[in-house]
């Protein structure tokens, strides 16, 4: 199986993609540090040097490339990786791929993104809370409906990581 984790920025798609796949004994990958290794920069550097379009290309053919080339596989993606190109439709009719929403809260993805917006992009000028929030709230509301055609959902508002990890384990097995 391959289990591609979505969601929004800040949901925990790494931390909780980690220690699932130590526990299913799949092999473990983040698509942001996939395309920093191949594009030898950090992700803030290929946005501000080559810009966003070039960014969401690169994304999504990797995105291709990582899952038609590993099996049991547990993989990050971005937070904007499905809701860019064809990416949900060729994760939806990819044989063997299971997708799992990671859903937070806005003030649970406010409080975690305030605090580590400097490495992303798309938030690092917004200067204070209030702003972030009005950015997250929109920026939500345009990407909820990519995210809620995941083949299964799991809120993880209250919950620690691996309360999560055993909830998608059931879910999906
Ligand atoms: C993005 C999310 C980031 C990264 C890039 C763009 C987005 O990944 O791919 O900064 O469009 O939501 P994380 O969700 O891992 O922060």
């Amino acid at each position: 199986m391959k289990i591609i984790l979505i969601g929004y920025m800040g949901s925990g798609k790494s931390t909780v993609g980690n220690q699932l796949s130590k526990i299913l004994n799949y092999n473990f990958k983040d698509l942001d540090t996939e395309i920093e290794q191949k594009e030898e920069k950090t992700i803030s550097n290929i946005f501000s040097e080559k810009g966003e379009i070039y960014f969401r290309k690169k994304e999504g053919d990797i995105l291709k490339e990582v899952v038609n080339t590993n099996h049991e596989l547990v993989l990050a993606t971005g937070g904007g990786t499905p809701c860019y190109g064809d990416a949900m439709r060729f994760l939806s009719e990819s044989e063997q791929v299971v997708t799992v929403y990671l859903k937070a809260s806005l003030p649970v993805l406010t409080d975690r993104l305030f605090l580590e917006k400097e490495q992303r992009p798309l938030i690092s000028h917004l200067p204070n809370k209030e702003e972030l929030t009005d950015f997250i709230r929109k920026h939500l509301f345009e990407r909820s409906h990519v995210y809620s055609q995941a083949d299964v959902t799991v809120t993880v508002d209250n919950k620690d990581t691996s309360e999560i990890v055993e909830e998608i384990i059931a879910k999906l097995f």
